[in-house]
């Protein structure tokens, strides 16, 4: 009799335990979908801002609006750097509406919308990710074949040649920080940020260390 009894509290101690941790793990599942659904549903895709709000004016060049697609009208302004383009649509400029004209529009998606429309006007830019999902750091490859090559790899206007140690040796006397520094900064030929205004300091190093280091060190693959 007395063993009954204490067998039966056991198991009730174990079904309040289970349906603790049940209830725990509900609890987890709950917020960890939270959080997803946020990093995927508070920043709109540069697509998506353009087709919903500054297509309104841009895919027809109403106003006088640079118009989608126009590669003429857009190659001034992708010759820009995406924060300098996206300063001006934050401001406004004549009768570009600040904002596009929806003030909800974060930073981060006009950036994209900027890049979206960009590359859908013969740009090659690459559309920032959010903040609250930050990416994956991209490798010095990835950049290179990405960007640099454009330039480094024939060496448009005088553009150290990538893997040219003779033209890089020289640029690279005092060290790789003032080279990152003047790489980020911009001049002459070479672009601020090599033209990719979202490239990281620390992804600037590495794609210069690649350009340095190409055909001589063995390649770490792509990540
Ligand atoms: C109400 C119409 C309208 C909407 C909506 C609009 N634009 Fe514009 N946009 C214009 C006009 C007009 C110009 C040309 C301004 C000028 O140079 O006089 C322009 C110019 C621009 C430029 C070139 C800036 C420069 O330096 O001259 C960019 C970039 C741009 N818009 C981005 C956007 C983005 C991104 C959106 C959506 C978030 C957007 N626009 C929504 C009318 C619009
Ligand atoms: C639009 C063409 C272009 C693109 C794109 C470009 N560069 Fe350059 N880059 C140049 C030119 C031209 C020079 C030589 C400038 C000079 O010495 O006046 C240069 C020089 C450099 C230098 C040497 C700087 C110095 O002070 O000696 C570095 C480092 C560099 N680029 C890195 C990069 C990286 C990294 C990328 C890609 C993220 C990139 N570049 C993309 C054209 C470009």
């Amino acid at each position: 009799m007395k063993q009954t009894a204490h067998v039966a509290r056991i198991t009730a101690t174990n079904t309040g335990l289970r349906a603790m941790f049940a209830l725990l793990a509900a609890a987890l599942v709950m917020f960890v979908l939270q959080n997803i659904a946020q990093a995927q549903g508070t920043e709109r895709s540069g697509k998506d801002v353009v087709t919903g709000i500054c297509a309104n004016c841009h895919a027809t060049g109403a106003q006088g609006s640079p118009k989608i697609g126009d590669k003429d009208a857009w190659s001034k302004f992708s010759k820009q750097s995406l924060s300098s383009l996206t300063a001006v649509v934050l401001k406004g400029i004549r009768q570009m509406p600040p904002h596009g004209a929806n003030m909800k529009l974060t930073d981060t998606e006009i950036k994209r919308a900027v890049t979206y429309m960009v590359n859908q006007s013969g740009g090659h830019w690459i559309e920032p990710t959010s903040r609250t999902k930050p990416a994956a750091p991209r490798t010095g490859q990835q950049i290179v074949a990405a960007q640099c090559s454009k330039c480094h790899e024939k060496g448009l206007n005088g553009a150290p040649k990538i893997g040219d140690r003779d033209a890089w040796v020289p640029r690279l006397k005092d060290g790789l920080d003032p080279v990152v520094r003047s790489a980020i900064n911009g001049h002459g030929g070479m672009p601020a940020r090599g033209g990719m205004a979202n490239l990281t300091d620390a992804e600037m190093r590495e794609a210069i260390t690649y350009m340095f280091n190409k055909g001589r060190v063995p390649e770490k693959a792509a990540k």
